[in-house]
């Protein structure tokens, strides 16, 4: 019993707010892999790389294939806070998660709004220890930033993958998929004052899935193996034809590997702020990696990566499943 409560104590308490797209997929099996290490709370799910109806239900797919019957899902937002959808068939594909068998899961969908759950899970939380880590546009994050401040004395840190400083824009020359989407609500997270770890494209494009890479992961002794495999299979060939990369970057899995073993990343703090006028770049992330301005560092942002024990890292849960 004394054992179960210190484990428990241990544990990184976190929400992953997700738009399934295949690298989140991968973010949400390392996360339902590691349950020595983190109490997945919910998955909350947002419209991003493909609309708000196929993100949930992709989400609840991950919840079957790792066999995690007792994980919540909530469906959230719709829509950025103030701009019209903008989604990313073009690397996804036409379901978010192609590379795979689509179906229609059993795992049930939440009645309640995501941001609702963010809100009531925070505020009913006995101390400050969740940890929120969104993976696709922060428009859930931002709304429940909005509606109820308090929820910011229970978050210990948000662990977020967007924004880019050295690699430019994947979704326009300037701009990083996630922030592009929704700038406002990018503005609101990084102005709430709460410590922010934040995964750019500087960093996940030195996490790629090379061919060896690959088909360690279909061999793995796991039963998503082969599914994981398949669904980087897909995704590789856009980054593959558009940055001549031997693979593709895994994005989101970069939050959760950092809090499975933050040494893998080398982090500064910096001031980031959002663009979001702009004629030719809104949604990009100004960052202040040489300390050009007074602007206060409100964000640590990971600029390097150990590759190799990232794959280490994932593999090693992987074989949990
Ligand atoms: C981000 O955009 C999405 O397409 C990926 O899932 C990732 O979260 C990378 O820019
Ligand atoms: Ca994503």
């Amino acid at each position: 019993m004394i054992q179960f409560q210190r484990k428990k104590n241990k544990m990184k308490q976190i929400i992953l707010d997700c738009d399934p797209g295949q690298d989140d997929a991968v973010a949400l099996a390392l996360a339902m892999a590691a349950t020595d290490e983190i109490e997945l709370l919910g998955v909350t799910t947002v419209a991003g790389n493909v609309p708000l109806n196929l993100t949930q239900r992709n989400a609840r797919i991950m919840c079957e294939m790792c066999n995690r019957p007792d994980i919540k899902v909530y469906a959230g937002a719709e829509k950025p806070m103030i701009h019209d959808l903008v989604t990313a068939e073009h690397v996804h594909g036409k379901s978010g998660l192609d590379g795979i068998d689509i179906y229609e899961p059993n795992h049930p969908l939440e009645e309640k709004h995501a941001v609702d759950y963010i809100i009531e899970t925070c505020l009913a939380s006995e101390n400050d220890n969740i940890i929120l880590v969104p993976t696709g546009p922060l428009t859930n994050i931002g709304l429940a930033i909005e509606r109820e401040p308090a929820i910011l004395l229970k978050i210990k840190e948000i662990v977020l993958m967007g924004g880019a400083l050295r690699e430019g824009g994947n979704i326009t020359p300037s701009a990083e998929f996630n922030i592009y989407v929704d700038p406002e609500a990018a503005q609101i997270v990084l102005k709430c004052g709460r410590p922010i770890v934040a995964m750019s494209l500087d960093v996940t494009h030195q996490v790629l899935t090379t061919r060896k890479r690959v088909d360690t992961i279909r061999n793995l002794n796991s039963s998503v193996g082969e599914h994981i495999a398949s669904l980087i299979e897909f995704y590789e060939r856009y980054d593959e034809e558009k940055y001549h990369f031997d693979g593709a970057p895994l994005h989101d899995p970069c939050t959760v590997a950092y809090l499975l073993k933050p040494e893998l990343f080398s982090l500064k703090d910096v001031n980031m702020e959002v663009e979001t006028g702009g004629e030719f770049t809104r949604g990009a992330t100004v960052v202040d990696f040489w300390d050009v301005t007074d602007r206060l560092p409100n964000v640590k942002w990971a600029y390097e990566v150990d590759d190799v024990g990232f794959f280490e890292l994932l593999n090693e849960y992987l074989e949990k499943l």
